[in-house]
């Protein structure tokens, strides 16, 4: 095993070759772009070692909102043949001040930038002050026209960020991708295809792309005219604590608060109704048939990041960690659509490992907070810095010289955070 200091060391190396001076890249070849929640956990990496580059990253992400307040999944900062879908394919040309995607991803920025803050107020105090009115108004956009009962929908799967999660399974088989026309991949050119998702969900995809484009991105025609529509836990649970740290820092920068605290009632019961009684666990739910998706994922597990985990979702947690010798895999392990190589359908994620342990530490559950915490230093300490990783055996999978999984080694799992 490497020495822990080697591994700090090359995990700042990362951040600084993926750094391309105010905003980070996910990972050369496969990402080549700016990711939104990737940005965001990068912040929280650059802040272990320099701390006025972790707020440029926040300043550079939201200065990519658009007049409707949404912050978009991709910032297309300059041109790379290398990936697609590309600007020429998502069409949202004039809808917001950089080229970008038409679609957001879970609101992790809010809570990074509270984080920042509580490490140097001094010097966080005018960073605040230009952000929280461009948090507020993301999050607005969310309880505006992604809210249905409170819990929050996404309108593509790559919107959660769990791609091609079993969440989405019922969903997409709805989508008939007539007319998707013939177009060529490039993730797989840059990863094994085994890990990455299918021809059948990439068609449904693009298909979701092209939609949005013919309907110009415009949220009240996706309403009504979308077939996908989900209710995510990954999005309510994130979403409610980033409400919860924005109405903190919008009070620390002078800001009223009652609008944010009403969000987070309405969040707490839309997260409620994520609950799905027969699995007894939160689950996604498919808002177009009313189905719930029969998932216990790791997004069921940000309960108490939301700060609404209970007993129930606790004997879950203690199943899969005892089933997993690396933290929390993306899939239960049990479950019938588990693969322990593919994505978002069964390996652990080391973000995800952190937002499960920081909730877990937030609700007092300090034993499994460690335990959780614990897998993940000796899974990036075994097997380096990749996207994600098969949950048994800690095989590195997808992209290599991962942002976020720096980010998070030394922001949260690096043996020197506990210090
Ligand atoms: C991709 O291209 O695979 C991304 O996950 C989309 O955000």
């Amino acid at each position: 095993m490497i020495h822990p200091d080697a591994l700090d060391t090359r995990a700042r190396e990362i951040l600084r070759r993926n750094d391309r001076g105010c905003y980070t890249i996910p990972t050369s070849g496969l990402y080549p772009y700016q990711w939104n929640w990737d940005s965001a956990f990068a912040a929280l990496g650059f802040a272990e070692f320099d701390l006025k580059r972790a707020w440029t990253e926040l300043h550079t992400l939201m200065a990519g909102q658009w007049d409707n307040g949404m912050v978009p999944h991709i910032q297309f900062h300059e041109a790379n043949p290398g990936y697609f879908p590309g600007p020429e394919v998502w069409g949202c040309e004039g809808l917001g001040p950089v080229a970008s995607s038409g679609i957001s991803q879970p609101p992790v920025a809010a809570s990074i930038a509270w984080k920042l803050f509580r490490k140097d107020p001094e010097a966080g105090r005018d960073h605040i002050r230009a952000l929280v009115p461009r948090f507020i108004r993301w999050h607005r956009w969310f309880m505006d026209w992604r809210t249905e009962n409170g819990a929050v929908c996404v309108t593509h799967p790559w919107e959660s960020g769990r791609d091609n999660a079993p969440d989405w399974d019922g969903p997409m088989a709805a989508i008939d991708p007539v007319g998707v026309g013939a177009y060529s991949r490039r993730d797989t050119t840059h990863v094994d295809p085994h890990m990455r998702p299918t021809k059948y969900d990439y068609d449904r995809y693009i298909w979701l792309v092209q939609l949005g484009r013919r309907l110009n991105w415009d949220e009240a025609a996706l309403q009504r005219e979308n077939p996908f529509r989900v209710a995510d836990p990954t999005m309510t649970f994130i979403l409610l604590r980033a409400c919860r740290d924005l109405a903190e820092m919008a009070a620390e920068a002078g800001h009223g608060t009652a609008e944010i605290e009403g969000w987070v009632r309405t969040l707490e019961t839309g997260a409620r109704t994520l609950w799905n009684a027969r699995i007894g666990a939160y689950d996604a739910r498919d808002m177009r048939s009313g189905a719930f998706a029969g998932s216990i994922s790791n997004a069921s597990f940000l309960c108490w990041y939301g700060g609404l985990g209970n007993a129930r979702m606790e004997a879950h947690l203690r199943r899969v960690l005892e089933a997993a010798r690396f933290g929390v895999p993306s899939f239960d392990p049990e479950g019938a659509r588990f693969d322990a190589n593919r994505y978002w359908r069964g390996p652990v994620w080391a973000i995800m490992n952190t937002l499960i342990g920081t909730g877990l530490s937030d609700a007092g559950l300090d034993a499994l907070a460690d335990r959780v915490r614990a897998a993940t230093r000796a899974l990036i300490a075994q097997n380096g810095f990749a996207e994600y990783f098969n949950p048994f055996t800690g095989a590195p999978a997808g992209g290599g010289a991962f942002t976020w999984t720096a980010a998070v080694w030394l922001g949260w799992a690096s043996p020197g955070k506990e210090e």
